[in-house]
């Protein structure tokens, strides 16, 4: 497959995964590949990434409507560049240093030498003046690899998570690299213009860069830097509650449940995520007997991540111990306060989960945007149940006139906004769910895409005179 393709995908993950032990495949976890496969579908362009096994060498291949490009790992990149230099030191660095970030030169070295390889096989498959587009954290020093070895490409970058303020991110001892990589593309894009705005500031202070605004100028260059908040494929999730079987699941789901009011978590299980601030107020409510066992039930659904990182196996010891606590406290026999189910679902079974809850509650500490408030908005066709969202997450901009907002710090705010929550009458919650839809509906991944994508192929924008 040499120089074909007219629009490449390049992400740390392809977006199937190996089925452990298996031959098989399964859709990779997170937000990015939830976002980008609908997008990869639609305009049938070549994705170049990894296949979640290391040292696994294999050729390209076609996989759910994908040409998939698999970049190899070994088990020494997977422990430094992938579990060390991006889920070690950028992962917590870009996420408010809610886990303290490793500085480690041989992780840097070995990020360094898988960015290497990733602009070296996207630039293998890209036609010539093909459009490219980089995902996320992993890949920061690709756009500049990438033009270095092939100028003539049309290079867009977009990173999924936070990007941190001027104050964070001076910490990282190879600061300046990570920006001149990130200034090999024609467009840089972030969820939120906070983000764009950090990265133009840092160019200008560690750079010395000339900035107009929201571009950098950088070699020759004008590099824009803009934000586009991500979306869910709407399409898709209608269809999927459409099916009369995903509408019996749910039903099933509540009886299974016990009847009571049904609140939802789910996310990978990840320190940002603020699992245990809800966990923690969700059981104060029965120590307070706001809450009786039966009348209130909490489903948190946590797919296994970045399992051999040692700050997540730290967060799994942790909250299973709080889920054992509150059970053991709080629960009646036959029926847990909490159900806590550390695995993933399929799309079907998560439609139906996101039908079956009254209160859907995502409190991340911090989060580039969450696509699980999103979908979970787009899956209410009904108009009922009601969304708890974080101040801080990515989303919040977008619903906070629908959703209610919590600082997930704050344990009695977030015990007091699920008091609300649970109390919500359906007119209120069909006037916050409206509002709420409108926005999601309107503002899907297609748009999002298109709306990267046209900015980077718009021909009004100059190159710096
Ligand atoms: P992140 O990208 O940090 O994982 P997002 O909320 O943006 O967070 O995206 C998570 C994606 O993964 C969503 O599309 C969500 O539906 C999916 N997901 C989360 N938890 C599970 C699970 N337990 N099983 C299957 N899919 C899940
Ligand atoms: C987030 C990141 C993605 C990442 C995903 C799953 O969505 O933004 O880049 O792929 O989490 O994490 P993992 O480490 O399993 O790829």
């Amino acid at each position: 497959m040499s120089r074909e393709s007219e629009f490449v995908v390049v992400a740390n993950r392809l977006p199937v995964d190996r089925v452990a032990g298996g031959n098989g495949w399964r859709r990779s976890p997170g937000g990015l590949v939830s976002a980008i496969a609908p997008v990869m579908r639609s305009r049938q362009g070549t994705w170049v990434g990894w296949s979640g096994a290391a040292g696994e060498e294999l050729d390209p291949f076609v996989e759910d409507g994908m040409r998939l490009v698999p970049v190899q790992q070994t088990a020494e990149d997977v422990e430094l560049y992938y579990e060390g230099f991006s889920n070690a030191t950028l992962w917590p660095l870009y996420h408010d240093v809610i886990a303290p970030p490793v500085y480690d030169r041989a992780m840097w070295d070995a990020y360094v030498r898988v960015n290497e390889r990733f602009a070296a096989a996207a630039a293998e498959v890209a036609s010539e003046g093909a459009v490219v587009w980089v995902q996320d954290y992993q890949l920061q020093l690709v756009p500049a690899m990438l033009r270095a070895l092939r100028p003539d490409l049309k290079i867009g970058f977009f990173l999924h998570i936070p990007f941190p303020p001027p104050e964070l991110f001076y910490q990282l001892p190879w600061r300046r690299k990570i920006l001149e990589g990130l200034l090999g593309a024609d467009l840089v894009g972030f969820q939120l213009p906070g983000a764009a705005a950090n990265f133009v500031r840092l160019c200008r202070r560690l750079l010395d860069a000339r900035t107009v605004k929201q571009d950098v100028e950088w070699e020759g260059r004008r590099v824009r830097a803009r934000a586009f908040p991500i979306s869910v494929d709407v399409g898709e999730l209608r269809e999927l509650i459409s099916r009369q079987e995903v509408r019996w699941r749910a039903d099933e789901i509540r009886a299974d449940l016990g009847g009571g009011i049904v609140l939802l978590g789910v996310d990978r299980l990840d320190y940002t995520k603020g699992i245990t601030q809800r966990l923690q107020a969700f059981g104060e409510l029965f120590a307070d007997r706001e809450l009786k066992p039966g009348e209130a039930v909490f489903a948190q659904i946590a797919t296994p991540s970045r399992e051999r990182v040692e700050q997540y196996q730290l967060l799994r010891d942790q909250i299973e111990q709080q889920v054992g606590r509150i059970n053991g406290e709080y629960a009646e026999l036959g029926s847990p306060v909490i159900h806590y189910l550390h695995t993933s679902y399929d799309r079907e079974e998560l439609a139906a989960l996101f039908l079956a809850a009254d209160v859907m509650v995502v409190t991340p500490l911090r989060d580039g945007m969450n696509l699980v408030a999103k979908e979970y908005v787009a899956c209410r066709e009904d108009l009922r149940g009601v969304l708890v969202l974080s101040e801080f997450a990515g989303a919040a901009p977008e619903l906070r006139r629908g959703a209610f907002l919590v600082n997930p710090y704050d344990i009695d705010g977030l015990k007091e906004t699920l008091l609300a929550a649970i109390r919500c009458e359906p007119a209120e919650q069909a006037r916050r769910m409206r509002v709420m839809r409108k926005r999601v509906l309107e503002h899907d991944v297609d748009r999002w895409a298109a709306e990267f994508l046209d900015e980077l192929e718009d021909p009004a924008a100059q190159p710096a005179g």
